[in-house]
């Protein structure tokens, strides 16, 4: 299977997950797309009803909407049962690296306000330690030299996400994205604590002690870890 089908696989298998009479977060990217597409499919066969989903992106939003399901603002709702999300690399201990695709802030505040999180993920995302995938922090402009500066200073190797115009890549909050590419990450609570604590970045990719299950697509078929 190439990597798309392994994608598709685990969003399409994350769906059982999915129960009727339920508030869902949806994540995003190119593995959650396939997720979404099946539960539309089933949403409107009438296998899961009554369900209510919250996005973490307008390109999950819309999807969702376009397929007919219900959708709500996290302000509006006062808890979510279940979100399913990509990963862009988890390590042995199920720790994560998300923002790949920018939507990180919006990610993590939906998933922090989940009973359950899960995620998706083709076989490559897996690795021993994180850090070979740069890890994605989004930081407000104003100022973002010095906060770039400070980042530099600590030799976290940061570089700006540009477009393919050479423009800087702008979140949903118009914000901007910081990649820090120095490597293997060591100890990553001592980190996401450092770089929680530093004035001028919004939020960064680290996602720890969040995960409560992994579907892996692997070339035999997705395996669930809990
Ligand atoms: C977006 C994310 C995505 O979940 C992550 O990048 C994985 O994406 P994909 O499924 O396309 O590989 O964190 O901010």
């Amino acid at each position: 299977m190439n990597q798309d089908e392994l994608k598709k696989a685990v969003g399409e298998r994350s769906v059982d997950f999915i129960k009727s009479d339920s508030i869902v977060g949806l994540g995003t990217g190119s593995t959650v797309y396939y997720m979404i597409e099946e539960l539309g499919r089933r949403y409107q066969a009438g296998e899961i009803k009554n369900i209510v989903g919250v996005s973490t992106s307008s390109r999950s939003q819309n999807q969702a909407e376009k397929l007919g399901i219900p959708m709500k603002d996290l302000n509006e709702v006062d808890h979510i049962d279940l979100t399913i999300d990509g990963a862009d690399q988890i390590d042995k201990n199920f720790q994560g690296i998300k923002g790949g695709g920018a939507a990180h802030l919006l990610e993590k505040m939906v998933a922090t306000n989940s009973h359950k999180n899960l995620w998706i993920v083709d076989q490559s995302k897996m690795a021993d330690q994180l850090g070979s995938f740069p890890l994605p922090i989004e930081v407000i402009p104003f100022g973002c030299q010095k906060t770039f500066e400070i980042l530099e200073k600590e030799n976290l190797k940061p570089e700006f996400r540009l477009d393919d115009n050479g423009d800087r890549v702008l979140t949903h909050n118009k914000n901007y994205i910081i990649d820090l590419k120095n490597g293997v990450i060591e100890h990553p609570h001592i980190l996401a604590d450092w770089l929680d604590h530093q004035v001028g970045i919004v939020a960064h990719g680290l996602f720890l002690d969040i995960v409560n299950t992994v579907i892996v697509g692997y070339d035999d078929g997705p395996k669930v870890i809990d």
